[in-house]
């Protein structure tokens, strides 16, 4: 889920916003602020992802300035009409044509690239690198020349850049040239594809994409896993440069925020709605909260949980699944496919399954913050079992707002794992049965040990801030500070 960017209460954990970080510029796709159009006229609304709300609390405040790009027709609207403004922070869009945008985000950025460190292409079909899909790469180019040139004419003299995300992975060759004396770090949210998967992409551009990331002078990611995949691409392609240098350093929650955000009246409200579609306090709830996303894994989740009702009669009436899934990417028709095959999914549970007092699956496509912390607050058990996920903010979440003890159920292919692991439940996310399995397992645990396994998460989420993952993109950034 992400934190949700709306200002909260009592947020002030970030070491860095006291406006020392007049010589930073974060670059991003997303950037803090989205608008959409109401009668015409943008409106502010939630920026999504995790990686837009969890930036703008640290940076607001501080002098920094934020690179990003406009994604809708309201983005460009707002930022005529000036309202794409924050203190102590500028906001500078870039506004590439939208044509040349539509084909570096959703055909590179979103169907190619997000498949790839994801290893999600069904291989029969995807890749397919065409003439039209070099088309769309030449406009990923052409973006990524665009943001580096905008960083070019803002950035002070000696700058740090930040640049996020796999949207702007050539960033560094054009700002290297424009401006020699910035020191360039990338940080990468995603998983990042290991060697025979990237190799499915043209062998060019593979090539190119490695040898402009090498061009930072640091390359950080969440796990130790990708940066390791990282540089098992670089070695493949036999390429050399500063950005053979990693880092790992990952992201974490901000906890008194969203402590304070969980006890708004709003999420009482949502709680008590989930409650009756739960029907009884004794049932238990197993819950997951995600975009509606391939890696997420829903389907496996629901065929699991449907094993468990199978092989377990005992939890038949006696377990509501609840599951959120906020929409995203719709103008892809994977997604849009994805969805179609979840909702069948849960209504064919549902059919064979349901009762009239029981409804097995209760699913909610719908971005609704207030609800999903609530389902937080409430589970029994915490379902995160995505394929493949750079790290996974919700089962931090999870640990630091449930009032019930509740069991985490992680996936080990999800970055999260490497510090949430000894307090979850392991689930391979590829395995049904043995997800059913997990479930039991969780559904059964006695009180002692479901108390101590929701300590050690809780105590592991707070050992980290959201501002020590900025903190060590910030150190990277000096050109003196040594790496490991
Ligand atoms: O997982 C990395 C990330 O950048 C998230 O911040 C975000 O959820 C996603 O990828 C990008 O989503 P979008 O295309 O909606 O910005």
């Amino acid at each position: 889920m992400g934190p949700d960017p709306r200002p909260a209460p009592g947020d002030q954990t970030s070491t860095v916003g006291d406006g020392s970080l007049a010589d930073v510029v974060l670059v991003s796709n997303r950037g803090p602020l989205a608008f959409r159009l109401d009668a015409g006229r943008p409106a502010a609304m939630a920026s999504g992802g995790g990686l837009a709300g969890s930036l703008f609390p640290l940076v607001e405040g501080t002098g920094a300035t934020w690179v990003a790009t406009s994604m809708s027709e309201a983005d460009r609207l707002a930022a005529a009409q000036g309202l794409m403004a924050a203190d102590g922070l500028r906001i500078e869009l870039v506004e590439p044509e939208p044509d040349v945008y539509n084909l570096a985000y959703n055909v590179v950025s979103n169907a190619t690239l997000w498949f790839c460190h994801h290893h999600l292409f069904d291989s029969a079909r995807r890749p397919r690198t065409d003439r039209r899909w070099m088309e769309a790469w030449d406009a990923y180019r052409d973006v990524n020349r665009l943001m580096a040139e905008r960083v070019a004419e803002v950035a002070p003299v000696g700058g740090r850049v930040l640049v996020q995300d796999y949207h702007l992975a050539l960033v560094a060759p054009a700002l290297s040239e424009l401006r020699p004396d910035l020191a360039t770090v990338h940080f990468t949210h995603t998983p990042f594809a290991d060697p025979s998967v990237l190799r499915m992409l043209a062998t060019s551009v593979g090539d190119e994409l490695l040898a402009a990331m090498a061009r930072f002078e640091h390359c950080g990611f969440h796990s130790e896993r990708w940066a390791s995949a990282f540089r098992a691409g670089l070695a493949s392609a036999a390429i050399d440069g500063p950005g053979a240098t990693t880092f790992v350093s990952p992201l974490s929650i901000d906890a008194g925020r969203l402590q304070a955000s969980a006890s708004e009246p709003a999420v009482s409200e949502a709680l008590a709605r989930i409650e009756e579609s739960v029907g009884s306090s004794d049932r238990q709830v197993i819950v997951r909260v995600d975009r509606m996303e391939l890696s997420k894994n829903l389907l496996r989740g629901f065929w699991a949980f449907e094993e468990l009702l199978e092989q377990v009669p005992a939890h038949r009436e006696r377990v509501v699944f609840v599951a959120l899934a906020y929409p995203t990417r719709q103008g892809l028709p994977e997604y849009l496919a994805y969805q179609d095959e979840v909702e069948t999914t849960v209504a064919r549970i549902n059919e064979r399954w349901g009762t009239p007092g029981w409804t097995p699956v209760v699913l909610e496509v719908e971005d609704d913050y207030p609800r999903s912390l609530a389902a937080l607050t409430r589970y029994d058990v915490l379902l995160v079992n995505p394929v493949r996920d750079g790290l996974n903010l919700v089962a931090m979440e999870g640990p630091v707002i449930n009032t019930h003890d509740g069991v985490l159920a992680l996936s080990r292919e999800a970055g999260a794992f490497d510090q949430l692991g000894i307090g979850a439940f392991e689930v391979n996310p590829f395995d049904v049965t043995g997800t059913a399995t997990v479930l039991a397992r969780a559904l059964a645990l006695d009180p002692v040990e479901r108390a101590t396994r929701a300590g050690a998460l809780r105590s592991k989420v707070l050992a980290r801030r959201p501002s020590d993952w900025l903190d060590d993109q910030l150190a990277a950034a000096r050109p003196t500070t040594v790496i490991g």
